[in-house]
């Protein structure tokens, strides 16, 4: 089912890997412009629901419905370019293009999608200074900290105007002082733009940035927004 008003949801994942079970029975929900922590213990299946949830990883059976379509009745080519033009992505460790200067990191989703190279790279540059890293514009992400390198894949993931962020442990890599400005510049950007975040932390103090939280056990997501 697909609670009212929800943008993206999930109803009654299962997924294995070979005999591990990583979801078992997993449900979830967002409505537009939310953020949703995803919190549970190591190894629970957060990951897995977030890739589930993003049309990385097809589960065995359940469904996930976007925007009033099920993911499962897209052919490869639409989940990709729903990915690419409705959906941006940060990782633990950053995940940019090593041989691109972080200004053309953050243009490159626009650059995907279309944009001309002059306005995929004015809109990535305003996107920069917006985390406060207009400064390492021009260098390479191997020229730069940590917790720079995080916030340039925040303003990538948020440059393309994506509906939906995916975040899996943002600011793992991170010093909590970092972590913590990277946490609001995220959390601000997307309610500034009307995204929803899925954000999966095993962290309180960055959970703390969300509207609510989901906790997953055992493969089972206990979202109490998704009515069953
Ligand atoms: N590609 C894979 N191949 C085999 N097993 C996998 C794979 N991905 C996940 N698993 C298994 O599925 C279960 C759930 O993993 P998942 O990565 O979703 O957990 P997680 O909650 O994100 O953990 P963590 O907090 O450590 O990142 C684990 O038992 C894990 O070993
Ligand atoms: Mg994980």
């Amino acid at each position: 089912m697909n609670p009212a008003g929800s943008l993206l949801s999930a109803d009654n994942l299962h997924k294995s890997y070979g005999s591990t079970p990583a979801l078992d029975g997993a449900s979830f929900s967002i409505h537009p412009g939310e953020v949703v922590a995803v919190m549970g213990p190591s190894g629970s299946g957060k990951s897995t629901l977030l890739h589930c949830l993003a049309g990385i990883v097809t589960p065995d059976s359940g469904t996930i419905t976007y925007a009033g379509r099920e993911l499962s009745a897209m052919s490869d080519a639409e989940r990709s370019a729903l990915r690419r033009n409705e959906f941006g992505f940060v990782f633990q460790f950053g995940q940019l293009v090593p041989e691109l200067t972080c200004v053309e990191n953050v243009a490159l989703p626009l650059r995907l999608s279309g944009t001309g190279r002059k306005d995929a790279e004015r809109t990535a540059r305003h996107w920069l200074e917006r985390l406060e890293v207009d400064t390492v514009g021009a260098k390479r992400p191997g020229e730069v900290s940590g917790g720079q390198g995080q916030r340039v894949a925040v303003a990538r993931a948020l440059a393309a105007s994506p509906k939906v962020v995916f975040a899996d442990e943002p600011t793992g890599a991170l010093d909590s002082l970092n972590g913590e400005r990277v946490m609001e510049l995220l959390t601000e950007a997307a309610r500034s733009t009307n995204a929803a975040v899925v954000l999966v932390t095993h962290e309180a103090r960055v959970a703390a940035y969300s509207d609510r939280d989901v906790t997953v056990r055992d493969g089972r997501a206990r979202d109490p927004e998704h009515a069953v």
